[in-house]
């Protein structure tokens, strides 16, 4: 496995390889991120992955300092995963001092959900994916559903900048009990992680409402706000919640009824950890 941080570097070793397979990430990887790295090898006879806490997608008062950053812990398990090439720059090499600022937006989707909660944040997911893309120029690069609407973004810029590189979706891992995998489960102790489970037991008892025939999407927000809200046995609300949402998949606009497909989102707060998940309910007959 070859392991480049300069982006001359990555090119050159790039060069030595055919079809190539993507997979960008933050780093502190977990199964989520593994299951890409597999999918991705199913794409193109190579993967390369992007180890890189990208300063210009976190908020002021967001956690880019104390992102875990677990590099010689990474780099064996993307060696055990069979990956060919890992580029992991630093900030300078990426953001030179002097860089001009450059934005890429896409307002229809990012003025929603995660983008109105954290202004500017896809405008840096796009900058660093942009430039990772014109760096590793892979063929293929695979993006979790569990960041679904960063998912959405890039998948349209890559169509409106015409990328030459297909987007290959993956779905969200999670633990036996239903947590979602997150590099940021790491900040939660013991308590704060049974808490967090409010989030997709709301995703998952909304889904079964579904299955029972309901069809408005305000019910299932309903049940989702009640279980996010309840006290349960630890007696206090067990997170704070950012948003619930019920969206067209496609569009990110709200929708009333589930029929086409409709997307299940929600942003809370457990303790200091911020966290989302998603459930996408295709179409319901
Ligand atoms: P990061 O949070 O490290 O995630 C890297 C990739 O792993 C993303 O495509 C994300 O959706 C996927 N992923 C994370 N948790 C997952 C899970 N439980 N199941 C399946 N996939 C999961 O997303 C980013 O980094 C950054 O914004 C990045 C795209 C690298 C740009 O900086």
């Amino acid at each position: 496995m070859i392991v480049c941080k300069t982006i001359a570097e990555c090119r050159r070793e790039r060069e030595k390889l055919g079809k190539l397979a993507f997979v960008p990430t933050m780093g502190a990887l977990h199964e989520g991120h593994l299951s890409l790295i597999r999918e991705a090898s199913k794409h193109a006879p190579h993967v390369a992955v992007s180890i890189f806490v990208n300063p210009t997608q976190f908020g002021p008062n967001e956690d880019f300092s104390r992102y875990p950053r677990p590099i010689e812990a990474d780099l064996e398990l993307c060696r055990s995963a069979g990956v060919d090439l890992v580029f992991n720059p630093d900030a300078e090499e990426m953001y030179p001092p002097g860089s001009p600022e450059i934005s890429i937006d896409l307002p229809q989707l990012t003025n929603v959900l995660e983008g109105q909660k954290r202004p500017g944040h896809f405008k840096g997911v796009c900058q660093v994916v942009a430039k990772l893309f014109n760096i590793v120029q892979p063929q293929v690069a695979c993006f979790g559903m569990k960041d679904y609407q960063q998912l959405c973004v890039l998948q349209a810029m890559v169509k409106a900048l015409d990328f030459p590189i297909t987007i290959i979706p993956c779905p969200t891992v999670r633990e036996k009990d239903g947590l979602a995998l997150s590099s940021r489960n790491r900040y939660l102790s013991p308590d704060e992680r049974q808490r967090a489970l409010a989030i997709c037991r709301a995703l998952f008892a909304a889904r079964d409402e579904v299955s029972k025939g309901i069809r408005q999407t305000n019910r299932l927000v309903a049940t989702m706000q009640q279980i996010i809200l309840s006290p349960g046995n630890l007696g206090h609300v067990p997170v704070a919640v950012d948003y619930i949402a019920a969206v067209d998949p496609v569009t990110l606009r709200p929708k009333e009824m589930v029929d086409g497909g409709v997307l299940l989102a929600i942003a809370a707060r457990v303790g200091n950890t911020r966290l989302i998940d998603n459930i996408l309910i295709e179409s319901a007959e």
